[in-house]
């Protein structure tokens, strides 16, 4: 084990988990990384020196494998996508079922098998990569439902864990350049109107940069929750859209 422990973050092939590993590793962390795509995980860990885990996080038997040989310090619940988000009325079954295996159940299932190794060491530091989608109505019902769901997780997670000294962070980003929308959205048209804003997205490095911030913060002091927004995206308001009641009636 290196000086500042070990870590395991969940979809480290790209984006934001990618430039997580780069960071914990510059920082002298033991950095598990994990994610399907194995090419992309060797490349980082010949990058890094990370330790590559090619695997599918909706894989219950091969997380469980995993854990039963690693007993990170540091846990960033990273892994997602958005199947669906472009909403829920065109959404498949199988979208649904991808955003919440992924974006909920894996994480509750990963955060089973690694609590109690950290409860049983005195200490831990889970990070959950929310979103602002599960802050405010974005359009967004089924991935704001998964992320919804982490922000309540993060919240009770505190309270359960309370005397143990494991911290749990929540990472509540707005728009990053990433490669969410390709892998979410299927039709290039749309993916296109969706992906192309035309402003400064904020950087998977910028998240990285935070969620450093709260893993090297003093043991005593939990960094709950970190929102950030490009400076040109903005949320909320109300909108009226009248409709004929008379016909209705
Ligand atoms: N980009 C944004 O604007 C934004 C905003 C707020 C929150 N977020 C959240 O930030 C997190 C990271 O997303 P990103 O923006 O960095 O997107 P990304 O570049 O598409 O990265 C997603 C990562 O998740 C991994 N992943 C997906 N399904 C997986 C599975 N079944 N098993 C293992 N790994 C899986 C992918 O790896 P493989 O495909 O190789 O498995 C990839 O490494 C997600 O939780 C996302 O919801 C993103």
């Amino acid at each position: 084990m290196t000086a500042k422990g070990t870590a395991l973050v969940t979809g480290a092939s790209s984006g934001i988990g990618a430039a997580v590993v780069r960071r914990l590793a510059a920082n002298g962390w033991e950095v598990h990384a994990l994610a399907r795509r194995a090419a992309r995980l060797e490349a980082l860990a010949d990058e890094t020196g990370c330790v590559p885990h090619a695997l599918d996080i909706r894989d219950g038997a091969a997380l469980a494998r995993l854990m039963a040989g690693l007993a990170p310090d540091l846990l960033v619940n990273n892994a997602g996508l958005g199947a669906g988000i472009t909403g829920l009325v065109t959404a498949s079954r199988e979208d649904i079922a991808r955003t919440i295996d992924t974006n909920v159940t894996a994480v509750l299932e990963l955060l089973r098998l690694t609590l109690p190794g950290m409860i049983a060491r005195g200490r831990g530091h889970v990070v959950n990569l929310g979103s602002v989608a599960g802050l405010y109505p974005l359009v967004s019902a089924v991935y704001g439902a998964s992320k919804g769901a982490i922000r309540l997780l993060s919240q009770n997670l505190r309270l359960e864990l309370r005397g143990t000294g494991i911290r749990v962070t929540e990472i509540c980003p707005g728009r990053v350049a990433t490669e969410f929308y390709d892998a979410a959205v299927a039709d290039p048209a749309a993916r296109d109107r969706i992906k192309n804003t035309g402003i400064r997205e904020i950087s998977p490095d910028d998240i990285a940069g935070a969620i450093l911030y709260a893993v090297s913060a003093p043991a005593h002091v939990n960094v709950s929750t970190i929102e950030l927004q490009p400076v040109e995206q903005t949320y909320g308001g109300a909108q009226f859209d009248p409709i004929d009641w008379e016909d209705r009636e």
